[in-house]
């Protein structure tokens, strides 16, 4: 059939290139527990949880999770059954650094992330050690969190530390996670923590730094430690696919913007060989900025030495993709938003197409062939980079039969055999998420994981669904058969 321009091929049996590897992903705050135990300090997310009324949809915590603080050699073992080639994981940054910076460092917490990188590759499990994924030191908050300039360094002596202490055995760096969600739904919004929602303003100054926190952390690596460690470091974007709505130009514009606006603003600077803010972001922030008596616009500037330290400082290019939404402009909704606004400044509306199979998220939907059109666009824009997708998954209420899930896998996997076929240089597949976890703002109420875990039991069992099984065969033959 045919949709969206994507074709589903009618083979039947369908080979991963050799070397093309498969891993899954968790993050340090949704699944690891021991939030305050062995002296950790606390993160932006144990002080959004604790707080009252809480802002978590079930009210929940990451107090305990999964608890694999303590069960790490249990899901060492479920890696290994699935015979996945890496796992990729976070490291908390006060678990590591109690106050976020790096005169005091925490050595169960070190202990702890060496305990786990030796159990991994005792079984034969390679690390990917994501830098920085969402769990802020809250003393670093205190101080303006990525607003701050100052974090540029701070986030800097901590990758060092990481570098130090664990870059003899970890290869495979990503320095941050999904800038775009930290910047605008933590600062420019009310999703994520810290619930800055500093609309249309902090989002980003929290971009520029981050871009510059990223790259400084690259250059470190590149070069004082890259010769001696040999490893690969990298950052990965959320990107989701804009369709546009109908073929007028002004849909097709607004389903640029909103990819511009929803990845371009951190891929632009790394990956073009222009560097800086892409264009159309530029231009929608001066204009709105100049209509709202802004002295200058609201987007701040880079210097040309800042660009060019950004430009090119990441191996490759991490995608982490789940959905596809369509885009339409309507000029009836402009100048809606009473206070400035990164949904005014894109101009862009987005919605769900009710024929699309819906996940248990709301905003999660099966769209398989925007993700073979967005590998194909980031290939077009960007020169075609080494792509890792580092988070790609469905959710469901929960149970073991998770159909939805495995056709979702499935759809996925063929339509980046797709843009394989296209000449686009994918090179590894993350499913997302190894285990059950905590789910940010909805808490338990979605589920992820290739394993259950049965969060009323005492010992937090963990147990293969369905698409663990299909997973597991995928990898073993490394080949889809359709
Ligand atoms: C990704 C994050 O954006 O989406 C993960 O990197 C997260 O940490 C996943 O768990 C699912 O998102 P959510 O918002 O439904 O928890």
């Amino acid at each position: 059939y045919l949709n969206g321009g994507w074709c589903k091929r009618t083979q039947q049996i369908r080979s991963f290139p050799d070397g093309f590897l498969f891993g899954a992903a968790t993050a340090a705050y949704q699944i690891e527990g021991g939030w305050y135990e062995d002296g950790k300090g606390l993160s932006i997310w144990d002080i959004a949880t604790h707080t009252v009324p809480s802002p978590i949809k079930d009210g929940s915590t990451g107090d305990v999770s999964a608890d694999s603080y303590h069960l790490y050699k249990r899901d060492v073992e479920l890696m290994k059954e699935l015979g996945i080639d890496f796992y990729r994981f976070s490291v908390s940054w006060s678990r590591i650094l109690p106050n976020g910076f790096a005169d005091k460092i925490n050595q169960p917490g070190l202990d702890y992330y060496n305990n786990l990188i030796n159990e991994m590759l005792d079984n034969n499990i390679t690390p990917f050690v994501t830098i920085y994924h969402w769990d802020l030191p809250y003393n670093l908050q205190k101080l303006g969190g990525w607003t701050n300039p100052l974090i540029v360094e701070w986030f800097r002596d901590y990758a060092k530390i990481l570098f130090d202490r664990f870059g003899d055995r970890v290869k495979l760096w990503m320095t941050i996670n999904e800038p775009k969600q930290i910047c605008y739904e933590g600062y420019g919004s009310d999703l994520k923590a810290p619930f800055l929602n500093a609309t249309g303003i902090a989002e980003y100054i929290c971009a520029k730094n981050i871009l510059l926190a990223h790259a400084k952390v690259y250059h470190l690596y590149d070069e004082s430690y890259r010769k001696v460690q040999n490893g690969t470091i990298g950052i990965s974007l959320s990107c989701t696919w804009y369709e546009p709505a109908s073929d007028t130009s002004d849909d097709h514009q607004a389903a640029v913007d909103a990819r511009q606006f929803d990845w371009g603003q951190y891929a632009h600077p790394i990956f073009s060989n222009a560097g800086d803010f892409p264009a159309e972001v530029k231009q929608n922030i001066a204009l709105k900025s100049a209509e709202q008596s802004f002295p200058k616009s609201r987007l701040p500037e880079m210097s040309a030495a800042e660009v060019a330290l950004i430009r090119g400082s990441s191996d490759f290019f991490g995608i982490n993709s789940y959905t596809t939404k369509l885009t339409y402009r309507d000029a009836s909704l402009e100048g809606m938003y009473p206070v400035p606004s990164y949904m005014d400044d894109m101009a862009a509306v987005m919605i769900k197409d009710p024929s699309w199979t819906q996940a248990q998220s709301t905003w999660l939907q099966e769209v398989p062939w925007g993700f073979y059109k967005l590998l194909v666009e980031v290939r077009n824009l960007y020169d075609n980079p080494p792509v890792y997708i580092t988070e790609n998954g469905w959710s469901t209420a929960g149970g073991l039969l998770d159909e939805g899930r495995i056709s979702y896998y499935r759809s996925y996997l063929t339509a980046l055999l797709d843009a394989l076929d296209e000449g686009c240089d994918v090179k590894a597949y993350t499913a997302w998420s190894l285990i059950d976890n905590f789910e940010w703002k909805n808490g338990y109420t979605e589920k992820f994981g290739l394993y259950e875990v049965d969060f009323s039991s005492p010992e937090l069992t963990r147990r293969p669904r369905e698409s663990a099984h299909i997973y597991k065969e995928i990898i073993r033959s490394r080949q889809l058969n359709l």
